[in-house]
């Protein structure tokens, strides 16, 4: 009987964490409700029958993209979204015999990257206040430890970590890769892009999916040390992104007004909704992201209910109960969620009162 290896039977089936897609507003996904860049869609106006029909080649879009970057193409890998890249250094360092260290709570996709290759993977419980936990995942680093992952700013804590604490993990484990995953970088501005090259097991992986809003694209980078990044390169398929993303990458980094457009309408709409949230008795946790983590405690199931009959799709974290993360959409879409998070609290005070 045909059967699979038994690191992929023992998988969970993945479901999806998205909520209903058909509701209007999408705030589950941390995806960039306000689309991407005219440019970029100009460029997919003008691509004709010919250039759809052929096999895009990736090296010109990483000599662009290791410019952007200002790395060598040798040490830019362009993936098929930021899940690619992860993906591939699952593949390249892992096996069963092997350890992924990550922060707990932590982007999904790392888990399932991980148990697809039979290795182990040890969660390191974020600190006090999800700060960046420097000291146990210095603890958890063991001679089987082979890949290790920051998310800076965290998925989906939004909270961010310190460079030197970054430095330390990737420094005390030098027989591992240690990724830095950058997915929300454009929203914080800090990065380790500069070490490429100088520190030989860091990696860098970027998105195009959330500040440049091409999510639907799937376009991501995987920057790190040539020696490994060559080596990697002979995973994926060369032909691993489509030609869209291929020919639209020029324009998506040449916009930059679209991009810091679309920051600052974020960083403000964050703000604005954490200062709502706060004023309503909601805790939210500093977030250097285009999303917020917020703590609606024993009525979140209720709360998430009442949302989607308002239309809106929210992101609940069963790994945190009683949290939902909301994705940062247009000033509009903020405050539809802060009317009907007052519409609920309303009614549910009602409710209580009424009770004899
Ligand atoms: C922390 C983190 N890494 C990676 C990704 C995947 O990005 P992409 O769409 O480029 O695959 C996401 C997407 O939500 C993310 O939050």
């Amino acid at each position: 009987m045909l059967t699979t290896r038994q690191c992929i039977r023992e998988m969970p089936e993945y479901a999806s964490p998205s909520g209903d897609p058909s509701l209007p507003v999408r705030l589950d996904l941390n995806e960039n409700t306000s689309g991407c860049s005219p440019r970029v869609l100009a460029r997919l106006r003008n691509l004709d029958a010919k250039k759809i029909a052929l096999y895009a080649p990736r090296e010109p879009g990483e000599k662009l993209a290791a410019d952007f970057l200002g790395l060598r193409p040798e040490e830019t890998l362009l993936t098929n979204g930021a899940d690619e890249g992860i993906d591939l250094l699952c593949r390249a360092y892992l096996d069963a015999e092997g350890e992924m260290a990550i922060v707990t709570p932590a982007f999904n996709m790392y888990e399932v990257f991980c148990q697809s290759t039979g290795a182990t993977l040890v969660g390191v419980p974020a600190a006090a206040e999800f700060r960046f936990p420097v000291e146990g995942l210095l603890k958890a680093i063991t001679p089987r430890t082979r890949l290790m992952i920051v998310t800076n700013p965290n998925n989906p804590t939004g909270v961010a970590a310190d460079r030197n604490d970054i430095l330390r993990v990737v420094e005390a484990a030098p027989d591992a890769a240690v990724l830095v995953d950058e997915a929300y970088f454009d929203f914080y501005g800090q990065t380790l892009i500069d070490q490429i090259g100088r520190i030989p097991n860091l990696f860098v992986a970027r998105t195009f999916s959330k500040a440049y809003g091409l999510a639907g694209m799937r376009i991501g980078i995987l920057a790190g040390a040539q020696e490994q990044i060559s080596e990697i390169r002979r995973i994926p398929s060369p032909f691993n992104l489509n030609v869209f993303a291929l020919e639209c990458l020029s324009e998506a980094l040449a916009d930059r007004e679209t991009v810091a457009a679309y920051v600052t309408q974020t960083r403000h709409g964050r703000e604005w909704l954490r200062q709502e949230l706060t004023a309503l008795g909601v805790k939210c946790w500093p977030s250097e992201t285009s999303f917020l983590l917020a703590d609606f405690g024993g009525y979140c199931e209720a709360l998430l209910a009442a949302m989607a009959r308002e239309g809106i799709a929210l992101r609940p974290r069963p790994d945190l109960p009683g949290c939902i993360r909301i994705t940062i959409g247009t000033q509009q879409e903020m405050q539809r969620v802060i009317t009907a998070v007052q519409q609920f609290m309303k009614t549910r005070t009602e409710a209580r009162q009424a009770v004899p």
